[in-house]
């Protein structure tokens, strides 16, 4: 099989769905993860009248049942995995300070991320190029956290904590696989128009997923270990 093969998840809408649509355009297989089967399995529909060889994957990040279930089914039908977005993320802090906000943040933006990783990377090491990216957010930077103006003086403990600690586990993961052929990166998309982001934000879907596409086809000589927005090193 000559064809890569990505899993994006989080994937039926926002910039999931755009990142699996220009990873698509790219004769990229595409596995589109949701918690709702039938909305992955719509939003794979809607890749496939645009030509695009995609597959919708019922995939909570959070659930390892489904995470067990993916696995098998990427060994059976393809034997590798080529490219992993961890693009599923949620932002807890609209429900308060207290520490479920917290954890429910992390259980999405960190703990998901790394139990599914873990269990594909086999099939990440059957790669020839595995490419991991990790999306984060801008709002994850410590050297930045104090003076970004898109929060001013509201505190947002959930959402900075839990992209911050993405970033730390990008770093220790790219360490971890210095000697294999995969790459590991974080970006930030942008403030993007999304349901997470809102309408009032200045970035188009389409803009925004360039930063996980770029570190999701890395060349060989690409970095790994790295912060990236818009082909640009971020301060961590
Ligand atoms: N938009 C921005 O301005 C912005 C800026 C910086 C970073 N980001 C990051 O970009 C990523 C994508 O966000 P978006 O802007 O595209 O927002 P979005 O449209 O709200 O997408 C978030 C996606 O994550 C999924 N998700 C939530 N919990 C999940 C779980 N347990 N398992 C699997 N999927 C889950 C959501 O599915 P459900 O609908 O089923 O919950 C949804 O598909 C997030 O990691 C976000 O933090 C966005």
């Amino acid at each position: 099989m000559t064809k890569q093969v990505a899993l994006i998840t989080g994937a039926y809408k926002g910039l999931g769905l755009e990142i699996g649509r220009q990873l698509g355009q790219m004769g990229i297989i595409v596995l589109l993860g949701a918690r709702d089967r039938a909305k992955a399995e719509a939003a794979a529909h809607i890749l496939q009248g645009e030509h695009i060889e995609a597959h919708g994957v019922e995939l909570d990040v959070t659930n390892s049942d489904q995470i067990k279930a993916v696995v098998n089914k990427m060994e059976s039908d393809f034997g590798r995995l080529d490219i992993l977005v961890n693009n599923a993320g949620v932002y807890t802090d609209h429900l308060g300070t207290h520490i479920d906000a917290i954890r429910a943040s992390f259980e999405v933006n960190l703990f998901g991320p790394q139990a599914l990783t873990e269990a594909l990377l086999p099939l990440l090491k059957a790669s020839p190029a595995g490419r991991i990216v990790n999306q984060s957010s801008i709002l994850g930077s410590l050297g930045t956290l104090l003076t970004n103006p898109m929060y001013g003086e509201r505190s947002v403990p959930a959402y900075t904590t839990s992209k911050a600690a993405l970033n730390a586990w990008t770093v220790q993961l790219s360490i971890a696989l210095r000697d294999t052929m995969i790459k590991v990166n974080s970006c930030h998309p942008g403030w993007v128009k999304t349901d997470m982001g809102g309408a009032g934000a200045p970035m188009e879907i389409r803009e925004g997923a360039e930063s996980a596409v770029w570190l999701a086809t890395l060349p060989k000589d690409g970095p790994t270990g790295g912060f990236f927005h818009k082909r640009e090193p971020l301060p961590w």
